[in-house]
């Protein structure tokens, strides 16, 4: 990645999603404090279903459990989308999942890499982070809810921009890929997934999207360790269930369900992941 990087071909991408429920309208900001403010902001206004916002750097990326998201510029994709379902419609649970899908594609497709999921949402190649997705959403007064699903995909950054704890866990499309990496094919691919999944009946799609969670999955039958409310829990993982929590069969017997809110992964017993 130079001080010159390539922006994002923003006008491609509004050509290629213009048809779409998800990226009718695209915003782009060369610098926000975070995508997700931006959607925030938009939903406040109303109509704000399909909206995507790219930027190039933000200020305040934020990620899962209160971490802090940090990209250099023009190094990725950093985007949010807004996602309105009513009464019937998708939980946060299955947004959780048909994201992951989404993001797990456009990781591999933009590489030509193998990239799986990390329970709840991370995305993996070669068992080190590439991407990752924070989900926020709010209840809506006649019922369903608003979802802004802010995704952060790491493209163009080098060995040396991973300092810290994060030398060891966090990789980019530029390092393991042999071939050059187009961020904007990157964005149109992810935003064209997403918009596959959710153009399908959430019951049309239940079955497929579990079975694609569970074949881009890092972690079906690998032994792992959990905390769930200060208490660490070992075993192995069996499956996920429809509201997206981890199965593990546990080594003090029975299986057990650990949902994403109140659970962390501390470590993989057997492949440090
Ligand atoms: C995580 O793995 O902790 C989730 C990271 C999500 C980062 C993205 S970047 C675009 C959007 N805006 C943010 O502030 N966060 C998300």
């Amino acid at each position: 990645m130079s001080a010159s990087a390539a922006l994002l071909n923003i006008k491609k991408i509004r050509q290629e999603l213009a048809h779409q429920r998800i990226g009718r309208r695209v915003d782009y900001h060369e610098s926000t404090t975070s995508t997700n403010d931006i959607a925030w902001h938009e939903v406040e206004k109303g109509s704000a279903d399909g909206f995507v916002v790219f930027a190039e750097h933000q200020s305040s990326g934020r990620g899962r459990l209160g971490r802090t998201w940090v990209m250099p510029k023009a190094a990725g994709v950093l985007a949010s989308v807004v996602i309105c379902e009513g009464r019937s419609g998708r939980k946060t649970a299955a947004l959780g999942l048909i994201a992951a899908v989404a993001v797990c594609d456009a990781v591999a497709a933009g590489g030509s890499v193998a990239a799986t999921i990390k329970w709840p949402n991370d995305i993996l190649v070669g068992g080190r982070k590439i991407g990752g997705i924070l989900i926020e959403a709010k209840p809506q007064p006649g019922g369903g809810q608003v979802a802004v699903l802010g995704i952060g995909i790491n493209c163009l950054q080098h060995r040396g921009h991973f300092c810290g704890d994060l030398a060891a866990s966090a990789t980019s499309l530029d390092i393991e890929s042999d071939r050059p990496v187009d961020r904007t094919a990157v964005a149109i691919r992810l935003f064209k997934e997403l918009d596959r999944w959710i153009g399908q009946s959430p019951d049309d799609a239940g079955k497929s999207l579990r079975a694609a969670w569970r074949s881009r999955s890092s972690m079906l039958g690998e032994r792992i360790r959990v905390r769930q409310d200060g208490v660490i829990f070992s075993g192995s993982v069996i499956d996920i269930d429809p509201t997206s929590a981890l199965l593990i069969q546990l080594d003090e017997g029975g299986v057990r369900a650990f949902s994403a809110a109140d659970t962390t992964v501390v470590r993989a017993d057997a492949d440090g992941c």
